[in-house]
């Protein structure tokens, strides 16, 4: 392990343990069951979540309770929402790219290199722009109740990928978004959606070729092991919209409601500053696999920018022009 790996995992493993997916809920106390896709143990959403729920069991003990279940155990990202609203689950996060059926503009999240990094999309998530985007699924029956990190997508293929002219005849994987569809289009790939729970064997099985992902994502889903290598090029943001369905936090009393959501702040303020972290951890853990990591020089990355600068002109009447300029304008000088 190296220096600055060993440094990142102690920072890591400073932060409160979060210990068990599942409490016991005692009758009486009201439950809140969290679903999410991904894995639950060394995954920025996954310990985020499993954190949250210690501290709702723990200061919360005997009025409420929370369980999370991982790894598509429940539901898988498409049918999570029509769950929540029939009250079997109470709260998700899907990806913001899963938002499309509710709103087109969280899709401004898939535009290729808006964001340079993590903290440059967390600097706009902090904006009144971005947090006006969580109301956007109230028409739904949804709260937005805050913004959760992932980190940058990588691409992974079955063969390496430096120029975008690479990926020209291969099939990849994407999330349901338009953008994410166009942008594979534009280089002469084919897009296929596919829930998050079918990609390892879709890779596998050969049916997709490709797909894009956080170094988090890859490495806990063993997408890496069934791809040629992957192409460290950091082009868009994937982070969460964590979710409630407003009947489930209006039928909480004020003073249990104002506690629960001030755990979520609190939880969702001190993990999202880690989960660029973790995802260098599970870079490392992908290199320590010695599985090919094609890292591009200044002048190849440009290509890939250059590639992708049309979706700007195809996508900013749906999304807003002003809102991709309040992204742009995030970045901290
Ligand atoms: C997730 O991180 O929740 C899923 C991402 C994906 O579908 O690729």
């Amino acid at each position: 392990m190296s220096f600055v790996t060993r440094t990142l995992a102690a920072a890591f493993l400073a932060l409160p343990l979060a210990t068990q997916a599942n409490a016991n809920c005692d009758a009486g106390e009201t439950k809140v069951v969290m679903s999410i896709v991904t894995a639950l143990q060394g995954h920025p959403k996954g310990e985020t979540a499993l954190a949250l729920a210690d501290r709702v069991n723990s200061q919360m003990n005997g009025r409420m309770c929370m369980e999370v279940y991982g790894n598509s155990e429940l539901y898988n990202d498409i049918d999570v929402f029509q769950a929540m609203l029939d009250g079997k689950v109470q709260m998700a996060a899907p990806s913001l790219s899963r938002f499309s059926a509710y709103t087109q503009k969280l899709q401004m999240f898939d535009l290729p290199f808006l964001f340079d990094d993590p903290i440059h999309a967390m600097d706009f998530l902090a904006t009144d722009a971005a947090k006006s985007l969580k109301n956007e699924v109230r028409p739904a029956g949804f709260v937005g109740m805050g913004f959760w990190t992932n980190g940058m997508r990588q691409i992974s293929a079955t063969r390496p990928l430096r120029k975008p002219a690479d990926v020209a005849g291969l099939t990849f994987r994407v999330q349901p978004s338009d953008i994410l569809e166009a942008q594979f289009r534009l280089l002469g790939a084919d897009p296929k959606r596919l829930a998050f729970s079918k990609v390892y064997d879709a890779l596998a099985s050969g049916e997709v070729q490709g797909q894009q992902n956080t170094w988090s994502n890859i490495y806990t889903k063993d997408f890496h092991t069934v791809q040629s290598g992957v192409t460290e090029s950091n082009h868009s943001y994937l982070g969460y919209l964590v979710v409630m369905p407003q009947a489930f936090l209006d039928s909480l009393n004020p003073t249990d409601r104002e506690e629960f959501i001030g755990l979520f702040e609190l939880t969702t303020h001190e993990y999202n500053r880690f989960a660029f972290e973790t995802n260098q951890l599970r870079r490392q853990d992908i290199l320590d696999e010695e599985v090919m990591v094609v890292r591009l020089t200044d002048e190849e990355k440009q290509a890939w920018r250059d590639a992708f600068a049309p979706l700007y002109d195809q996508f900013s009447g749906v999304i807003g022009q002003d809102l991709i300029d309040a992204a742009r304008n995030a970045k901290q000088k």
